[in-house]
């Protein structure tokens, strides 16, 4: 819970003591269905080995942005409290909410301006985890630490001796701990800028206790603008259970898993039994792997299984109809490099990137026409072809997707909302167009996103 919540409830304690009565039971009813407060921020904190990084963007009180619990099918609040001194929003990555609730800016709400508030009220209808951050100048405000976790929590979901949910990314940063420019144009081109301190959780290999030979659930999101993971695990077994918020069908081990921005993983970890032995979580992409995250066995063993956990309940996502889908195509390619014009919600002065050919950075009063119009409650099919030579995470809004096949490899046909497509990679995703109103789609690597690889479907 944001400490915001709790100062609302001292507030309302102190409205009650006041002697108002007058309007005292209103006011008690109004306290008691009030939403929780999401304060978009600046704060301070310390990120890199020395000195403090000034001007972080945050939401919350308590450094890294809070993780916030939501329940499947149950009403779920929050009021996003503006006090950057910029527009934001709040988008709810990979829940299935109502489109006004979507959080992109002229597409599906105002921007909430410096000061204002916006109520985002939705009920998830999906178990998982997901994760939330703006849609607006995201480059700067994500890169600066606008990104959260998102649990929506199950009463029918097993039950585990610890559940470690761990936000994934990097920070632009020079040897003081100052920010320094959040891209290079020659990267944003490529495959985008790296941080250059790793963190996770806002720490750099921060180590976790948990009960030894226990089953901990860990609940890996990327947040970062830029980097795709490849995890590894040593030291214990382990089970990815879920990808993306959905349930899979057929758990395996955690070997060189890649994800990438935007996506989550769900493992099961079987802790060892020997009091003080580690568990640890590495990316062993590119050259020079490197550690992640440790988790301790402390206590006496638990002596649990991996057998015992009984499989997570699927998500309630229409299965798309495939002899009667229409095929849409949807070509990714780099641009003839141009300007950009500057927007309300930041520009980053670049094209580089294009979908079907239209470059379109999104989140701007300038929009094109919807890639497709949708007819609601027809079974689609995206004809995803990757035309270079970069990995890009391709998350769609609003709607779940299954993965059905590849050209380059064997897919796991799991259902998600952002799929990694490697270079030059065709892959073809069904689904069923049930939600209505416009949704983006687009790149995760936020510069790639930002320099046009972004467009926007129709369900009418
Ligand atoms: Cu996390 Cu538009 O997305
Ligand atoms: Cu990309």
């Amino acid at each position: 819970m944001p400490v915001s919540r709790r100062t609302l409830l001292k507030a309302s304690a102190v409205v009650a003591g006041s002697g108002l009565i007058g309007g005292l039971a209103a006011r008690i009813g109004a306290a008691a269905t009030a939403p929780d407060v999401l304060e978009a921020r600046f704060a301070d904190a310390s990120i890199a080995a020395d000195g403090v990084t000034k001007k972080i963007m945050t939401y919350g009180h308590e450094g890294m942005p809070p993780v916030l619990r939501a329940h499947k099918g149950k009403p779920f609040a929050m009021r996003l409290l503006n006090s950057l001194d910029e527009p934001t929003t709040v988008h709810w990555h990979g829940v299935r909410v109502p489109n006004a609730m979507d959080g992109v800016p002229e597409l599906t709400q105002p921007y909430v301006y410096s000061g204002d508030t916006f109520d985002y009220a939705f009920t998830p209808p999906d178990a998982g985890t997901f994760w939330y951050h703006p849609h607006c100048n995201t480059l700067t405000q994500m890169g600066r630490g606008m990104t959260g976790l998102l649990i929506v929590e199950n009463p029918a979901d097993p039950v585990f001796d610890a559940d470690i949910p761990i936000n994934l990314r990097d920070w632009r940063l020079g040897k003081a701990g100052e920010f320094i420019a959040p891209f290079k144009p020659r990267d944003a081109a490529r495959t985008g800028t790296y941080g250059t301190v790793r963190t996770a959780n806002w720490q750099r290999e921060p180590r976790y206790d948990a009960p030894a030979g226990g089953l901990v659930r860990l609940r890996l999101a990327v947040t970062d603008v830029t980097r795709i993971y490849t995890l590894n695990m040593e030291g214990a077994d382990s089970r990815i259970v879920a990808i993306d918020g959905n349930p899979i069908p057929a758990p395996f081990a955690v070997d060189h898993y890649d994800f990438g921005p935007g996506q989550r993983l769900d493992v099961i970890v079987r802790m060892p039994d020997g009091e003080g032995a580690t568990v640890t979580l590495s990316n062993a992409r590119g050259n020079n792997p490197w550690v992640i995250a440790t988790l301790r066995s402390v206590g006496p063993s638990l002596k649990r299984d991996l057998r015992d956990v009984k499989a997570l309940e699927p998500n309630p996502v229409a299965e798309a109809d495939l002899d009667n889908a229409t095929e849409i195509p949807l070509e990714l390619t780099a641009t003839a490099e141009n300007t950009a014009s500057p927007s309300i919600c930041g520009s980053i002065g670049y094209t580089f990137w294009a979908i079907n050919r239209i470059p379109w950075p999104g989140d701007t009063p300038d929009p094109i026409a919807p890639l497709a119009e949708m007819k609601l409650g027809k079974s689609y099919i995206f004809n995803l072809s990757n035309r270079t030579p970069h990995t890009h995470p391709i998350h769609l809004h609003g709607m779940s997707f299954r993965v059905l096949n590849s050209n380059k490899r064997a897919v796991l046909s799991h259902m998600t909302d952002t799929m990694l497509l490697l270079p030059d990679e065709q892959v073809q995703v069904a689904l069923v167009a049930d939600n209505p109103g416009d949704w983006v789609m687009h790149c995760h690597i936020i510069e790639h996103q930002k320099t046009g690889m972004t467009a926007y479907v129709r369900v009418v």
